[in-house]
């Protein structure tokens, strides 16, 4: 069974972190997003091959996986000519397949099980299989109807306030059977959300909905990037590095160099070639990437610094994102819900 990642879409709701860094391998801590992805694929031991479908900044996904020979499992990259949207996508990538296949949005981490999707997809002999989650607000989601039995009723992108009948959307995962995908036009953009389901609601076919209770976000915005590092930290989603779930911890890989009289509470993850300096504090939900310097007593509050960022003497830097090689001057601030792209430099004293 062959799995298809779309993971070509642009990523402009995290810009500027996806300026140079395409969304599928932002880095959540210390990995690439997809490797997370490619974990959950391991569940159903049927995959024997993963097809990324790529578009923008395609050699930067292909540098990180090269031919999966790391992760054991075979990586097919294919590169669109042009954006042909998540329908397009999945045809171009889906072409020379016959047999059930499993499609993830590129940009969703979820605790799904994967194995009942499927069983449920063949015992229903449907010809598409919906993962559905329940949110509060499905305004920035596809809304998806299902009738007593699980069967989708609608689907309906992007719902107005007004248009919302229920909680449950779309989560971004499906099973597809490839003899559906002649409907797709070619060469052209064509939206899966759009068009591709509610013509198989239209045409009455076997459509059928797995709603998951269990853990989901699609990490598209600073917001959600920010928050499933904390949720990941507070073990409401395990996975490495904090695999325990240990509540609290303070990850600190043994090849940083924590000088003494350093404050570190965790949560937080402080990953190998980082130096933090004496009288620096690296407080609660604060994630240092590869070599960082944390210089004499400043202070790290809550924020992601990617790797080779410089935050300088007595500067504080609280709830922000900071993209590759940003530099924090001196007693600089920068506050809440600020986003820096690579090499981004706040001079001395400046407060952002
Ligand atoms: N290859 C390729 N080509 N991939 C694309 C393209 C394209 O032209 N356009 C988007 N993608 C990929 C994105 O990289 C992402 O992984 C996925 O398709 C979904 O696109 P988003 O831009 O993230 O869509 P969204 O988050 O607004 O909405 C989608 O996801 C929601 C769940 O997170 C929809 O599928 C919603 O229905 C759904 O609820
Ligand atoms: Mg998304």
């Amino acid at each position: 069974m062959k799995a298809i990642l779309l993971a070509g879409g642009k990523g402009t709701r995290l810009r500027p972190l996806t300026v140079h860094t395409p969304k599928p391998i932002v880095p959540i801590f210390n990995r690439a997003f997809l490797y997370y992805q490619i974990d959950q694929l391991r569940q159903i031991p049927e995959i024997d091959e993963v097809i990324l479908s790529l578009n923008y900044q395609p050699r930067r996904i292909e540098d990180v996986f090269g031919d999966g020979a790391d992760i054991g499992l075979k990586i097919r990259y294919v590169v669109e000519p042009m954006p042909l949207g998540t329908a397009g996508a999945v045809r171009y990538a889906g072409e020379s397949l016959s047999d059930s296949v499993l499609v993830f949005n590129g940009d969703v981490l979820t605790q799904v099980d994967l194995a009942a999707v499927l069983r449920l997809h063949r015992e229903r002999r449907a010809r598409a299989t919906i993962v559905l989650t329940p949110v509060e607000n499905p305004t920035a989601y596809g809304l998806v109807e299902t009738d007593k039995e699980g069967n989708v009723r609608r689907f309906l992108e992007k719902p107005s306030a007004d248009e919302i009948t229920c909680n449950t959307i779309n989560a971004g995962i499906y099973v597809l059977e490839p003899d559906t995908f002649d409907r797709i036009p070619q060469g052209t953009a064509w939206s899966i959300e759009r068009s591709y389901f509610p013509s198989l609601v239209e045409r009455g076919e076997p459509f059928v909905a797995h709603v998951g209770r269990g853990y989901w976000i699609d990490i598209g915005t600073p917001a959600k990037y920010r928050q499933v590092h904390h949720d990941i930290m507070d073990g409401r989603f395990v996975a490495p590095p904090f695999e325990t779930g240990d509540r609290g911890a303070a990850c600190v890989s043994p090849e940083a160099r924590i000088d003494a009289g350093v404050e570190i509470a965790g949560p937080c993850f402080i990953d190998a070639g980082t130096v933090v300096k004496a009288g620096a504090k690296v407080l609660p939900y604060s994630v240092l990437g590869r070599q960082c310097h944390v210089e004499e007593g400043a202070i790290v509050e809550g924020a992601i610094v990617w790797a080779n960022g410089r935050i300088g003497r007595e500067a504080h830097v609280r709830q922000a994102i900071l993209g590759r090689q940003c530099h924090i001057g001196r007693s600089a601030a920068v506050g809440d819900g600020v986003v820096l792209g690579d090499k981004s430099v706040v001079t001395d004293y400046s407060s952002l």
